[in-house]
């Protein structure tokens, strides 16, 4: 069953005299419970995708379909709460709360919403158990992507968006972070988005999108996805 559907997707941006072309006619889906990776180099037009399709940003054209439902239909308040309750989203550098611990950070992304996870249960799962009240300094790059993506869990929404999570990360941190992404999307039944300049990750997914200039330029199945723990890059 689709869960996500682009439709003719246009994104322009103008820049004084000239006009840039960020997403330049757009359209594919996802499968619910799918692992999918969007690729493309940078400038391509993955993050502007993924900020309209999380509701962030609108698009100069086009539509995106999120379980029958038009974006383009919804009012403020009801772009506000799918961005509350129906997609997380897990960025390169974090974006963690500073002043608060792991925990609390997570607390304070499901306060504003109604079916929130176990955040116990959720810090255990992604590793954190015993870092639960430290704060991001106190921890590693990849630990404050732990604290992130249990965050983005926690919410309990239906789609995991993801630009670039390893995308700060040493290659050997970056290989945990897709494994716990690849265990989220088979033990929560997420469906998982992940945007990468890293070809080597697209092994991993059911789905690949590659991008170049704003356009899809291939989308295919893979059926022999790998288990993150072999990819190498
Ligand atoms: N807010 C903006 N204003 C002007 N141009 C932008 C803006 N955001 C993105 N762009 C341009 O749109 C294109 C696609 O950007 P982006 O979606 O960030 O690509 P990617 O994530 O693949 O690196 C680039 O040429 C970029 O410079
Ligand atoms: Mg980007």
């Amino acid at each position: 069953m689709k869960i996500i559907e682009t439709v003719d997707l246009k994104k322009q941006y103008e820049m004084g005299e000239v006009f840039v072309k960020a997403l330049d006619g757009v359209s594919f889906h996802v499968n619910e419970g799918e692992f999918v990776v969007i690729l493309g180099p940078s400038g391509s037009g993955k993050s502007t995708l993924l900020n309209i399709v999380g509701g962030m940003d609108s698009p100069t054209e086009g539509d995106v379909i999120f379980t029958d439902e038009h974006l383009s239909g919804y009012n403020d308040k009801q772009l506000t709460n799918y961005r509350r309750t129906e997609v997380g989203f897990v960025f390169q550098f974090y974006n963690l709360m500073s002043n608060l611990t792991a925990k609390e950070n997570v607390e304070l992304a499901t306060e504003i919403c109604e079916d929130a996870l176990d955040i116990d249960k959720i810090l255990e799962d992604v590793g954190l158990a015993d870092r639960k009240d430290h704060f991001p300094s106190q921890m590693s790059g990849g630990e404050q992507q732990r604290v992130a993506i249990a965050r983005a869990v926690a919410k309990n929404p239906k789609v995991l968006l993801c630009d670039e999570p390893t995308g700060a990360l040493d290659f050997k941190t970056g290989i945990t972070i897709l494994e716990l992404l690849s265990k989220i999307n088979k033990t929560y039944n997420k469906t998982v988005v992940v945007i990468t300049h890293n070809a080597s990750i697209a092994e991993m997914a059911n789905r690949v999108v590659k991008m170049r200039s704003g356009k899809i330029i291939e989308n295919y199945i893979n059926d022999k996805p790998i288990s993150p723990e072999r990819i190498e890059w």
